[in-house]
């Protein structure tokens, strides 16, 4: 992965940790990137403008109303960077964002950038924790804004918590990152569902599981970032810069999926959807009775992942108007003999990859951050994606199934 020749433009907004950006440029500048920096007139408060114009070699940018070329500069810098990282961004830049407010050169460059922006938040721990500061941040992530969150330790303003910026290498390997992503799935439509089916047994009662949805999102995310376009399925209450469709019981997931179906290209089924539902349901609350037990009648679910294969078997035997046919993805969950379970899997089902996790374990999977999977093609192929964070599985996962034709 290398940044180059990369055009990046730094945005410093006033905060004590703008000093700690002056690191971030001399990694930029050793790794031949061109850096361009963006400053509000508060930034230069904290570190001057001739530190900065040195160790990036070049203008730094602060007034839009002194122009050194015709064209105006908050367009130009848009024009010509590939990321804009806002680091550190104030509470105050946060919130102008978030509304649309360009009043100063870094704000009017921010509005109109319209590739990837990168913000790394620092303030004090109160500040942070301010609702509208946390509302802004949900709107801009929601925009397609990566936000890198503040870590927590000991703050300069004397407290102790949440706000302090994030480390400098976790900025310049989440910039390098972003500027590498490829543009595999431009044009490509991608269905993801996520989370556990909720399957109810009265109006306040209901069969579900563990799953977080996390995995599913993360490759949202990520095929986003890859260009696609995106529609992500799921159970969960989810804010995120692409088409969501909330659903609760399996049998709502089917039929959104299926309707999915015609136009998508990938449909990655990471939704943990419950074998079972109740086989009658109560519209009332169910009452206690006198009985130290009840008995739940269960029938079976429809498997979403099988029926899905079933039906592009369908369509390439003509027997849809569908004449192209989505590529498909099933995710497994396996408490023990992981391989030999993901094997009979894929044979079973008809999918062109299996991406099988353990939840035996507590690291990984379920409900946690982290990951670690082997994702079995149907040719017979496997590839194990050691232990990381949810989002760089999902990036590996994508950057695998992507090319293939199915
Ligand atoms: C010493 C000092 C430190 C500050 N540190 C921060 C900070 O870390 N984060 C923040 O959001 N605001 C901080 N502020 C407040 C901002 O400078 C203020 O909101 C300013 O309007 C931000 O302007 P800008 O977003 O245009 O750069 C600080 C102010 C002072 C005086």
């Amino acid at each position: 992965m290398t940044i180059q020749g990369k055009h990046i433009l730094i945005g410093i907004t006033g905060g004590i940790a703008a000093y700690k950006i002056c690191e971030l440029i001399r990694m930029f500048k050793k790794s031949e990137a061109n850096v361009k920096i963006a400053a509000t007139p508060n930034a230069l408060n904290f570190v001057t403008k001739l530190t900065l114009q040195n160790l990036s070699q070049n203008e730094v940018y602060i007034d839009e109303f002194t122009p050194k070329k015709w064209k105006p500069e908050h367009i130009s810098l848009a024009d010509e960077a590939d990321i804009m990282i806002i680091a550190p961004a104030t509470a105050n830049t946060i919130g102008k964002m978030a509304q649309g407010i360009a009043d100063n050169l870094l704000t009017s460059v921010a509005c109109a950038f319209s590739k990837k922006i990168i913000l790394a938040p620092a303030m004090n721990v109160n500040m942070w924790n301010n609702p509208s500061v946390q509302e802004n941040l949900k709107i801009l992530e929601k925009r397609g804004v990566e936000i890198l969150p503040p870590e927590s330790g000991f703050l300069a303003c004397g407290y102790l918590g949440k706000g302090r910026l994030c480390s400098i290498d976790k900025i310049y390997n989440s910039t390098k990152e972003a500027l590498n992503y490829s543009e595999k799935l431009k044009g490509k439509k991608v269905v993801i569902t996520s989370g556990g089916t909720i399957e109810e047994i009265d109006p306040v009662r209901y069969i579900s599981n563990y799953s977080s949805g996390k995995m599913g999102l993360a490759l949202a995310k990520s095929a986003k970032q890859m260009g696609a376009d995106v529609t992500l399925i799921t159970t969960k209450d989810v804010e995120a810069p692409f088409e969501i469709i909330k659903v609760k019981s399996a049998l709502d997931m089917q039929n959104a999926v299926f309707e999915e179906y015609e136009t998508s290209d990938i449909i990655i089924m990471t939704a943990a959807v419950a074998d079972y539902r109740v086989k009658n349901y109560s519209e009332q609350k169910m009452k206690k009775g006198d009985s130290d037990t009840i008995t739940l009648e269960l029938v079976k679910n429809p498997d979403i992942l099988a029926e899905l294969c079933k039906k592009r078997q369908d369509c390439r035997a003509g027997k849809s108007a569908r004449n192209d046919v989505p590529l498909i993805i099933g995710f497994c969950a396996e408490s023990e003999n992981l391989l030999e379970n993901a094997k009979a899997k894929i044979t079973k089902k008809g999918c062109d990859y299996l991406i099988a996790n353990d939840i035996s374990r507590k690291d990984i999977g379920f409900g946690v951050n982290d990951n670690e999977v082997i994702i079995l093609d149907k040719k017979g192929g496997i590839t194990k994606l050691e232990k990381a964070p949810k989002p760089v599985i999902a990036r590996k996962i994508l950057e695998i199934i992507s090319p293939v034709e199915s």
